[in-house]
């Protein structure tokens, strides 16, 4: 499955430019605000999930946060982004590696961030490996933010089916120890002009004794 997937991105990647494909956005304001929300340092360990070629890397960068990574299954979505951050490329730590299959080391991360790619894992089992990952990397009173088609939200993307998400059914996967802090809708509008709705929610991981109060 993951050479399948691979496969895909790396061809998107390699045949459209990076600010053509649907979920191109040239303002990351939602995915930065969320992380201003958290409160974390800029010091602290940021992770983006199936970042590829987003420019959300050259903001953070810019807003002086040195301890950051992009994961992504598609090393040309990375090559798009190292390309274009020239020299500041060398300030963050690139993964290429499909998120399910990935064991991130423990406790690594205050927060990780994912836009657009939770929802393509269609099967459960894709969903429990990323979320055994995610758990083993995000530190406790970390955050975990995810941004996913809604249920008002498309059926595909990039020709691929999705699974549309709400704060509900993302907590489900997360479980007890994740506490939702703040949900959004969010409408993301493609550079050829169509609308996709999306939930936003920003989820803090709980030392496991307070999994249990209400
Ligand atoms: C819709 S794009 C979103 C890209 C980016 N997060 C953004 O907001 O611009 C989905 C991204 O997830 C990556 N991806 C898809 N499946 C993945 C997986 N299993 N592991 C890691 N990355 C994956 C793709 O290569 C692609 O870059």
């Amino acid at each position: 499955m993951t050479s399948q997937r691979r496969n895909h991105w790396d061809n998107v990647y390699t045949t459209k430019p990076a600010d053509t494909v649907s979920w191109f956005q040239d303002d990351p304001t939602p995915s930065l605000n969320m992380i201003a929300q958290t409160g974390v340092g800029t010091g602290d360990p940021i992770i983006d999930i199936g970042g590829g070629a987003s420019v959300l890397i050259d903001r953070l960068l810019d807003r002086g946060h040195s301890a950051v990574t992009v994961l992504d299954i598609a090393e040309a979505g990375l090559a798009v982004a190292k390309q274009r951050l020239g020299a500041r490329a060398g300030r963050v730590t690139w993964i290429a590696q499909d998120v399910t299959a990935w064991q991130p080391p423990k406790d690594a991360f205050s927060i990780w961030h994912d836009r657009a790619v939770f929802h393509f894992l269609v099967e459960e089992a894709d969903r429990v490996a990323y979320v055994r990952a995610l758990d083993q990397g995000v530190r406790t009173g970390g955050f975990v933010i995810l941004a996913t088609f809604t249920l008002s939200g498309p059926e595909r993307c990039s020709g691929l089916p999705v699974r549309r998400c709400s704060a509900e059914l993302l907590q489900a996967e997360l479980g007890p120890r994740y506490r939702l802090i703040e949900q959004r809708l969010q409408t993301h509008v493609t550079p050829s002009g169509n609308h996709q709705d999306f939930i936003w929610c920003l989820f803090k991981k709980t030392p496991t004794s307070a999994a249990a109060e209400p």
